[in-house]
């Protein structure tokens, strides 16, 4: 069997790939990074997809994690992306035009497959919740090493707001909060997830993982808490590891 599979991240900054060794989840080539189109249209945002295969002269299988709840390869909602990617079947939509076999997973739902298998989580029972802190902020549970597809507890309401809206890294710039402030409003979010789902474990991914360092000592939960160890590039790898098996 062909153990390397071709993993796309597609996220609200950039859109990266890599081709990924499934057998023992290292990145088998540099990592390639495109800028993700302003307004995140369908159409720019396949041209991307394209241009990234094209960047590794990639004929095999892709996995590619997508930023929005996605079942058996159509994107159902758009909180970051344009709202006229709901309906798309982006795996039969890249099959068809393309004839790229590409199989779609939300990009959270990747991030914690990679953890899950290879991370933070390797061996780990019980509840684990991924939580990816970006753009938006992504969710993923699991459950003794069983996924729950299309979690979206970033959506959660908090003190009357959408909880990613508050607590992503996008509003910690957007607002300009210093990390000290915008870590209280994580812990809040955590507080929460932990109120509701009463996990084992919280992994915290997504862009938000490189100040890891800096942020470590003010984050808090009563469950564990961990970083997640393939920091941002868990979205490519667990994309691939999902293209060699089910449907979502
Ligand atoms: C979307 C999720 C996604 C998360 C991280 C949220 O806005 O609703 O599906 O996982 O952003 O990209």
């Amino acid at each position: 069997m062909n153990n390397k599979i071709l993993g796309i991240d597609i996220g609200g900054s950039g859109i990266k790939g890599a081709i990924v060794d499934i057998k023992t989840g290292k990145l088998l080539t540099e990592r390639f990074r495109i800028e993700t189109p302003a307004g995140g249209k369908p159409q720019d945002i396949i041209n991307v997809l394209i241009e990234l295969t094209e960047h590794f002269k990639w004929r095999g299988k892709i996995g590619c994690g997508f930023p929005a709840v996605v079942k058996s390869g159509v994107i159902c909602t758009a909180a970051n992306i344009d709202n006229s990617w709901v309906g798309i079947d982006l795996a039969k939509e890249l099959k068809h035009k393309y004839k790229l076999n590409a199989t779609i997973i939300n990009d959270a739902d990747a991030a914690g497959l990679a953890e899950i298998k290879f991370g933070a989580a390797k061996n780990k029972k019980g509840t684990i919740i991924m939580t990816t802190i970006g753009t938006g902020i992504g969710t993923a549970v699991f459950y003794n090493g069983v996924l729950l597809p299309n979690t979206e507890f970033g959506h959660l309401e908090i003190k009357g707001e959408i909880a990613e809206f508050r607590a992503s890294d996008a509003a910690r710039k957007r607002e300009d909060l210093s990390l000290k402030k915008w870590s209280k409003r994580l812990n809040r979010y955590i507080a929460e997830l932990e109120k509701l789902l009463w996990p084992d474990m919280i992994i915290i991914g997504g862009g938000i993982a490189k100040k890891k360092e800096k942020i470590a000592d003010l984050l808090k939960a009563k469950c564990e808490l961990k970083f997640a160890e393939f920091g941002n590039e868990a979205g490519i790898i667990g994309a691939a590891l999902y293209a060699t098996n089910t449907k979502l």
